[in-house]
């Protein structure tokens, strides 16, 4: 409402109402309107903020006409301030609720439009305000809450934040699937992975990761792809395939251990319940990509060496299992240039694929980098890179090139598995579909 002046201090969070010592106690709370109704003179609001919700009522003979009228008219998702006092009252969510004797309208907001059982279609276009659903809040908590868990790991395995660029001449990992934009009469790309750019800070800084949005020109519309994604990546110097599969292990039990400890009530309201996250343990299962076929042509899949596994075959490798599974050497053909040929075996590389559990697929690609510039300039061409192109990145091949591994996570991916979603556009606010990029 124009014109009503905002105080600006002495507001509480909504759950100080339920501290045991509020009981009695004056109050004065914001935000906005979950629920209202209003019956005989005694109005009753749902007040949500960011840190719960209580029950506040209103009578019309403590408010006044006006201001009871006012409140009155505030529609769900209205924002007002209330003063009030603390009491019990067994009716109420969590046995309390605040009595109002005053309430300032801040906005009385329009109808909102979001109600239960409106069509997928309709829920997209209206984005902007089903972010405000609790399903979406306890979502977006439990994603921030990965995102720190997943930095304070990187922290403590002193692995430095870098700033990669998102716009590139270059596309890193196949030209078919890069959205190409017209930079001021040249091609440029948006990026699909930030290796290139971290194996190049990787030589000053020896441990780097960069946590950018990765864009993927795919049109497949599948419960897993996104064309635009959350993309965590690590370069680490001096490390091997072994390496890199511990670090990834550890990176995975720190983070689920965190959520389970840190956001319990949230995943048990998304259907996860937490023991389940704090049951992710290592040793993770490991699992050659020769033995997956094996396994696989077992179960009656049609595979055989070189077959590239989709999303079938990883949920059949991973539908009884509750730790991530680890998929390693697969063939040179099925991985991009720039992995390192397996030492035991030319027709693989080192290569590893982290499968979440419980069917979910693939959340973590990641290698040994070819260091040899001769045969990194050979598995450039053979898939069709440009050595011109390409220059500066084989030029990091010429100037102190050490053997390094690294990998990139996709973030919607894990989260996916971890809120057992049926599909990936649950875990990010705005996704971006071949179908949809507004809102
Ligand atoms: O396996 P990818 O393509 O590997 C790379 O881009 C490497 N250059 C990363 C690196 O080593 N630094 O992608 C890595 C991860 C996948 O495992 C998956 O979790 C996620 O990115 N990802 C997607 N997530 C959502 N939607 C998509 N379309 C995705 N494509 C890949
Ligand atoms: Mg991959």
């Amino acid at each position: 409402m124009a014109g009503v002046p905002v105080s600006r201090a002495g507001y509480e969070p909504v759950a100080r109402a339920f501290a045991p010592e509020a009981l009695g106690l004056p109050v004065r709370l914001r935000g906005w309107v979950l629920r209202s109704r209003s019956s005989g003179g005694i109005l009753f609001f749902l007040l949500r903020d960011r840190t719960g919700s209580v029950q506040v009522t209103g009578k019309r003979d403590v408010l006044g006409d006006a201001a009871f009228d006012a409140a009155e008219h505030v529609q769900v998702e209205g924002a007002v301030e209330v003063d009030g006092t603390v009491a019990e009252d067994r009716r109420a969510p969590g046995g309390r609720e605040v009595r109002a004797s005053a309430i300032r309208v801040v906005d009385a907001g329009a109808p909102f439009p979001i109600f239960a059982d409106q069509s997928e279609e309709f829920r997209l276009d209206k984005r902007h305000l089903v972010v405000r659903s609790q399903e979406h809040v306890a979502t977006f908590r439990l994603k921030a809450e990965l995102l720190r868990a997943l930095r304070e790991f990187l922290d403590r395995e002193e692995v430095l934040e870098m700033t990669p660029p998102v716009l590139s001449g270059n596309a890193a990992e196949g030209g078919a699937e890069a959205f190409q934009i017209d930079y001021f009469g040249r091609p440029g790309f948006l990026s699909q992975t930030a290796q290139l750019y971290l194996e190049a800070l990787l030589f000053p800084n020896e441990r780097v990761y960069a946590l950018t949005p990765s864009f993927r020109a795919e049109k497949s519309r599948t419960p897993r792809h996104l064309t635009e994604y959350l993309h965590l990546e690590v370069e680490l110097a001096w490390c091997d395939l072994e390496g890199l599969l511990a670090f990834e292990e550890r990176m995975v039990v720190a983070a689920t251990h965190a959520l389970a400890e840190r956001r319990p009530t949230e995943l048990a309201a998304l259907g996860r319940p937490p023991e389940e996250l704090r049951a992710v343990d290592a040793p993770f299962p490991r699992l050659r990509y020769a033995e997956a076929i094996d396994r696989l042509a077992a179960q009656g899949f049609p595979v055989r060496w070189g077959s590239d596994l989709g999303t079938a075959e990883e949920r059949a490798l991973t539908l009884e299992e509750r730790r991530p599974v680890f998929v390693t050497h697969f063939p040179k053909e099925l991985k991009a240039f720039y992995m390192l040929r397996s030492p035991d075996d030319p027709r693989t590389v080192e290569a590893a694929d982290l499968l979440a559990p419980e069917g979910y697929g693939e959340m973590i690609g990641g290698s040994c980098r070819e260091t040899d510039l001769a045969r990194l300039t050979e598995r450039l061409e053979a898939s069709g890179g440009s050595v011109a192109e390409y220059d500066w990145y084989l030029d990091l091949r010429r100037h102190g090139s050490v053997p390094h591994a690294g990998f990139g996570l996709g973030i919607e991916r894990m989260l996916r598995w971890i809120l057992r979603r049926e599909h990936i556009r649950e875990t990010t606010p705005f996704p971006r579909t071949p179908s949809r990029h507004t809102p």
